[in-house]
């Protein structure tokens, strides 16, 4: 069968803007989009930019956009890609800069990475179940990283704001805060330095690294993880944190949220930053989403005040 590949191309010493470049390849059964880029390169133009190395989906280096989303193109079958999409479109990893055609510098995702220090500092005194030997770590796939990139260029939040530690470089966090063998100040540590800006409270659990994510690693989930044990350990002052706890007790004082109280809640009694949210306050005061903060609380108040209760017994740090 003869199928036409479009390729991003982008050469940055001859070209202003990324172009694509439409090429015909006879393909066979059974290949995957890489054994086409390979043999487009080898046999059609052998200046096409890629990076693979095993082929297998361990090395991850061969992640690219398919046809519009994130995948390796070693484990993304050209069948499938076809029957789905009736065309194969090919480019480099969104939101990451691009070195040549479908490569891409991954220079601030491995600086990430470094950042939430990816190692293990170990207690002086092992926790009594490790010193035991029956230490049974729920490190909830994480480790199972290839670190392909291919979450951080789908992340809504990273697409905005380049700062933001990102889906990996949280879930390789995630993987130390299930290790009995970790300091316990370690982790405090870890977990502090990640309530800064740009950190676990950046993301808006829009889900698209648990989407892409070729090894079932679930970002989002170890950042929820992440966001819990933060709470557990009391590190409360950032505003992803004061939300969480302000919107809880809202409901179980009120049953409902109430916008004209939760800016309390987030930012507090500081002016600067109450001045800030006031326009956006107002619009809401005109469009009449403003509940009196003094209004009555919602019926059935009991009742969600024992659920609250229920889910707080079942996961203390809640
Ligand atoms: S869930 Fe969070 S980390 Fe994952 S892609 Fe969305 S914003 Fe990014
Ligand atoms: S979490 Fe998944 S998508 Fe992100 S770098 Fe690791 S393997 Fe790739
Ligand atoms: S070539 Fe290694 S993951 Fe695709």
């Amino acid at each position: 069968m003869r199928l036409t590949f479009t390729i991003q191309r982008f050469n940055p010493e001859v070209d202003s803007t990324p172009h694509p470049q439409e090429i015909r390849l006879d393909v066979g059964r059974g290949m995957t989009v890489l054994d086409a880029l390979i043999r487009i390169k080898n046999e059609c133009d052998g200046s096409v930019a890629l990076r693979y190395s095993c082929r297998s989906a361990i090395c991850g280096s061969c992640a690219m956009t398919i046809n519009g989303s994130e995948k390796l193109a070693c484990r993304t079958s050209l069948r499938k890609e076809l029957e789905r999409h009736g065309h194969i479109a090919v480019a480099p990893l969104r939101n990451l800069p691009v070195i040549k055609d479908l490569v891409v510098d991954m220079t601030s995702f491995w600086g990430k990475i470094h950042d939430v220090h990816p190692w293990l500092v170990p207690a002086v005194r092992p926790s009594p179940t490790h010193a035991r030997g029956h230490a049974n770590p729920q490190f909830h796939n994480v480790d199972a990283c290839i670190m392909c990139g291919a979450c951080v260029a789908a992340c809504t939040v990273h697409e905005v704001s380049k700062g933001f530690v990102g889906p990996a470089a949280l879930a390789k966090a995630d993987r130390f805060l299930s290790d009995p063998r970790e300091s316990p100040s370690a982790t405090r540590a870890r977990l502090s330095m990640l309530q800064d800006e740009h950190g676990i409270w950046d993301c808006t659990r829009c889900n698209f690294c648990v989407e892409v994510c070729p090894k079932d690693v679930k970002p989002m989930e170890a950042i929820i993880r992440l966001r819990r044990a933060s709470l557990e350990q009391g590190l409360t002052q950032a505003g992803g944190a004061r939300h969480i706890l302000g919107f809880t007790e809202l409901i179980e004082h009120q049953g409902r949220l109430n916008e004209a109280i939760m800016p309390l809640k987030v930012v507090g009694f500081a002016p600067r930053a109450l001045l800030h949210i006031l326009p956006l306050g107002m619009k809401m005061l005109r469009k009449g989403k403003i509940p009196n903060p003094f209004g009555h609380a919602f019926p059935g108040l009991s009742h969600i005040r024992a659920l609250i209760q229920r889910i707080r017994r079942a996961t203390p740090q809640a």
